[in-house]
């Protein structure tokens, strides 16, 4: 099979950029010097002593550094010219806009950090953040990392139940949300569903509640508080950003596993800054002169790293926007870009899917002239949406950097870099520094083009340090299967030209439009409904959306399957874990398949519904 191979535009040679064979040399022959000259391109309280010490690819890195990843994300940029550079262009899903340069956002990042201390909040404490796409959500994350807190932000599409527990698991005294907020033309109520899910969280002690929508919301006299009440307040002494240790964790973000309740996953200041300083910089070449614009939500792991601490470690101008790329219509997305001169623009392959559909009428109406770069992340993109996208927003002449990556590795693993000849559908190959393989079950080497699990096997410093309360876990899921080597749950293949091609997931999590859902959450959403005896649900490709969710349902007695007990399950997922985990179809059945010892067979669920080979059902229950 031939593959077109698409060669960089001249545009983009850059004499002052090292090569991609030039750092990939340097990082192979001496990777201890590669990492600490990298950490050494930003600013430290205290220099580190040893660089990395571990174990395989596990291990804790810049000993004995201090750090803090604020210091390099505001205070740096706040004491040079780059203090009056715009950091965060922001407009909302109606059309309101605001600009924070990086001098406004320090100031807002240091009145928030010395309320949130006047609150009572010390280092190591847990906040959680449940906010729309608005600054105060970055704001928030900023403040809470200053004083060496450590943030939990739950996306904004998530619910009642899911925030509960993300809530619970974390332990957290304080949570920051807002009134609500705009989504494809739709009010979230987030306070709302806020003062449902903390009624059974007892660790919390109050609730910071920005007002964006201007909507009425119950406060409870004591517990909350408006946001724009405590930061009027008069502050006496402003804070300093707090000095931390390189592994003192910066954050945890909950994200599916393959089994059971969401994990928290745990990234720290030290290793996470310089991971998410050097990919911003590597893969997206940001300059001072660009604009970029990550569309995704700082819900998520890529919202962490490439809407918020990437692009400001580097200094750049970021553009948040609030709402939905079809609001008003499929061109919003483009339309942003032309109004705001954006250069590098980064979003998922449903999002492209999505907006192909209405043809390239819609971004041809705007001038997209100003676009250098793009950028494609969260699941393997098809050639047809990679051309597309090429083609009708880059108009041929932009490079698109289709980064692999997950919530477990803090920062991109195989991306191309923008001078790096593309395959369509190919993430191309390991970041400098970076190590990857594709084994057999048995842990052999696969040959070229031969599907197998995809490893990362060279340590690199934002790799998460654990999982939140549960280290075993962390062992088990991520080290035990091919022991010294990180199992990331994907499979891929690598080609001749030794280019990755991811193809999926081989566990319990499915992506769904690009956002990680783990089968156990659906399915205790389900199971929590009244009428639902048991449930299992599988993935099952979508033209657009990646994959969808197919539910299989045995109902208790007394109730039967209908039209309208269907739809009543899906939206009370919705309800209880999130509409981004609502099934798309419902089957109702008398029993589901299990093994002997009571395990749902889901693999036998998904093989019967994509007609494939059902296996060894040896173990089938009669
Ligand atoms: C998938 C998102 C193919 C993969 C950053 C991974 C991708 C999971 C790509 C992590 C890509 C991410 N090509 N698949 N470029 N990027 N994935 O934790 O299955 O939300 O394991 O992080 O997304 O999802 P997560």
């Amino acid at each position: 099979m031939t593959t077109e191979v698409y060669l960089p535009p001249d545009t983009l040679s850059r004499p002052d950029r090292p090569a991609y064979e030039e750092l990939s040399k340097k990082a192979e022959e001496d990777p201890i010097d590669f990492w600490a000259g990298i950490a050494r391109e930003l600013e430290w309280f205290q220099d580190f002593q040893a660089v990395f010490e571990g174990n395989g690819v596990t291990g804790k890195w810049f000993l004995g550094g201090k750090c803090n990843i604020v210091a390099n994300t505001l205070d740096r940029h706040a004491k040079t010219w780059r203090k009056n550079k715009l950091a965060i262009i922001w407009e909302g899903e109606n059309g309101e806009t605001r600009t924070l340069s990086y001098h406004a956002l320090n100031r807002e990042v240091t009145r928030l950090a010395t309320v949130l201390k006047s609150m009572g909040i010390n280092k190591g404490d847990r906040v959680t953040i449940y906010m729309p796409r608005i600054p105060e959500q970055v704001i928030a994350m900023l403040a809470t990392a200053k004083i060496g807190a450590v943030h939990s932000v739950v996306y904004g599409g998530f619910s009642t139940d899911a925030l509960r527990e993300r809530m619970m698991s974390a332990e957290s005294r304080l949570l920051i949300t807002a009134d609500g907020g705009y989504m494809n033309g739709k009010v979230v109520p987030l306070k709302e569903i806020a003062t449902e899910a903390i009624k059974r969280v007892p660790s919390l002690e109050s609730v910071i509640v920005v007002k964006h929508i201007g909507q009425e919301v119950s406060m409870e006299p004591g517990r909350d508080y408006f946001y724009h009440d405590l930061m009027s307040l008069k502050l006496a002494n402003l804070v300093q950003t707090e000095p931390m240790d390189a592994e003192d964790p910066l954050f945890i973000l909950y994200t599916s596993g393959t089994t059971g309740k969401p994990k928290g996953v745990v990234h720290v200041h030290g290793g996470y800054m310089v991971g998410a300083y050097c990919s911003t910089k590597w893969v997206f070449d940001i300059r001072d002169e660009d604009r970029y614009f990550c569309t995704a939500d700082p819900g998520w792991i890529t919202g962490h790293t490439y809407v918020t601490y990437g692009p400001l470690i580097n200094g750049a101008t970021l553009l948040l926007y609030e709402g939905g790329p079809s609001t008003p219509y499929p061109d919003r997305w483009w339309h942003l870009i032309s109004k705001y001169g954006i250069s590098i623009f980064y979003t998922t392959p449903t999002a492209i899917r999505g907006l192909m559909r209405y043809g390239d009428a819609w971004p041809k109406r705007h001038d997209l002239k100003q676009l250098r770069l793009l950028g494609s992340v969260g699941e393997p993109i098809n050639p047809a949406a990679w051309k597309w996208f090429h083609r009708a927003v880059g108009d041929g002449q932009c490079p698109i950097m289709d980064t692999y990556w997950q919530t477990e590795t803090g920062m991109i693993c195989i991306s191309p870099l923008p001078e790096t000849p593309l395959k369509p559908g190919s993430c191309a190959k390991p970041l400098p520094g970076m190590g990857a393989e594709i084994l057999t079950e048995s842990g052999e080497p696969c040959g070229p083009n031969e599907e197998g699990y995809l490893v990362l096997t060279r340590p690199f410093p934002s790799l998460a340090r654990t999982l939140y309360k549960d280290p075993e876990e962390f062992q088990r899921i991520y080290f035990s299967k091919f022991p010294g080597k990180y199992f990331t749950g994907d499979t891929a293949r690598l080609d001749e030209d030794g280019y990755f091609w991811v193809i999926g997931r081989s566990d319990e999590i499915i992506k769904v439009s690009g956002y990680r859902l783990g089968t156990a959450e659906v399915e205790s959403g389900l199971v929590s409904h009244p009428a639902v005896a048991e449930a299992a649900v599988i993935g099952v490709p979508h033209d657009i959306k990646g994959n969808v969710i197919k539910a299989f349902v045995a109902l208790k007695p007394g109730f039967s399957p209908s039209i309208a007990l269907e739809e009543e399950l899906k939206a009370h997922v919705g309800h209880e874990v999130g509409p981004i985990a609502k099934p798309e179809s419902i089957l109702f059945m008398d029993n589901l398949p299990k093994t002997r010892s009571g395990k749902i067979l889901r693999r036998l669920l998904r093989a019967k519904e994509l007609g494939l080979d059902t296996g060894d059902v040896s173990t089938l229950e009669e």
